[in-house]
């Protein structure tokens, strides 16, 4: 049976996925936004493949990102998700295909370039520095805009001193964004998991990046949580016009968010277009409801 090997966890949602998958869901289309079909796509990746010894992750998945829009990609667990982040980040090398990122093709995304290239990301595992205050995980977000030496730090030149300010102004600016003035001088460690990805969130932003890669923001938040980080992802495209790609299990918050999904179900892409598109796939409706029914009650 298809549904236990993909694991209980993927359907814990599984009464609201069927909801939203009927078409029941709170979702209305009319209100997103809708994107010109001539809006430059600002990341392109054509036949990805990767496989871990005899597992194959990814198999010539296509994915087009336009500029400006909010692009989930969903899919049970195991289904390549967060390996296509780690590709589009550079941490992973896709065995095959092509990788463009604002018109520059690469077979293996420099990772140590990332930021130059305009984009950042978080980590479906909190991945920040618990010992360090939260304007400090945040400020790490930039260390890329340094150019002025260790000696130059040390001795207060005027350049290091401007890069300091310009560092200080830009994590002040994302703490008021997001809300996090009250905690700034917090040890990580000390917040809720729920801040934690907020300032996680906050430490990808403050790079200013052309294209953000969420991978489970929500996920372990409570409902409440939920919401706020859904207010803030979205704040960030329409105030910011950061580019989102956005993997998320919860499907009610990926159908009001997203403007156009990406299902991806055994490493293979097997749907793509609007969330109300998506819901009425065949396609998915197999993966998601054709095998939640074969699921014991422990995986619904
Ligand atoms: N670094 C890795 N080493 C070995 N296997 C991996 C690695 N990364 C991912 N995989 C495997 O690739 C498949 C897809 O994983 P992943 O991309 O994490 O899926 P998802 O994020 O959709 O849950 C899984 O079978 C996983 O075990
Ligand atoms: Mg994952």
């Amino acid at each position: 049976m298809i549904g236990a090997s993909l694991g209980a966890a993927a359907y814990e949602r599984a009464p609201e996925i069927s909801r939203i998958l009927a078409g029941v869901g709170p979702v209305e289309d009319t209100r997103r936004a809708r994107l010109s079909a001539k809006a430059d796509a600002i990341l392109t990746l054509n036949g990805i493949g990767i496989s871990f010894g005899g597992v194959t992750a990814l198999s010539d998945v296509d994915l087009e990102v336009k500029s400006g829009e909010i692009r989930a990609v969903i899919g049970p667990n195991g289904a390549g998700k967060s390996s296509l982040i780690n590709i589009i980040s550079g941490l992973y090398h896709a065995d095959h295909g092509t990788i463009t990122i604002d018109g520059q093709p690469f077979a293996r995304v420099p990772a140590n370039h990332l930021a130059r290239l305009g984009v950042a990301r978080t980590f479906q595992n909190l991945a920040l520095f618990g010992g360090l205050s939260v304007r400090d995980n945040i400020a790490s977000g930039r260390v890329h805009t340094r150019h002025a030496s260790f000696v130059e730090h040390i001795a207060g030149l005027p350049r290091a001193r401007r890069e300091d300010a310009m560092i200080a102004e830009k994590t002040d600016q994302i703490v008021a964004f997001l809300h996090l003035e009250s905690v700034a001088d917090r040890l990580v460690a000390t917040l809720p998991y729920g801040l934690q990805k907020r300032v996680e969130l906050a430490r990808a932003l403050v790079a200013e990046p052309k294209l953000l890669l969420l991978d489970e923001p929500m996920a372990g938040m409570t409902a409440t949580e939920k919401a706020e980080m859904a207010g803030f992802v979205r704040a960030a495209r329409d105030r910011h016009g950061v580019t989102i790609i956005l993997i998320e299990h919860d499907i009610g918050v990926v159908m009001g968010l997203s403007d156009r999904v990406a299902v991806l179900d055994y490493g293979r892409k097997i749907a793509d277009g609007t969330p109300a598109q998506v819901r009425a796939d065949p396609a998915v409706i197999q993966a998601y409801l054709g095998t939640a029914e074969g699921e014991d009650s422990e995986g619904i």
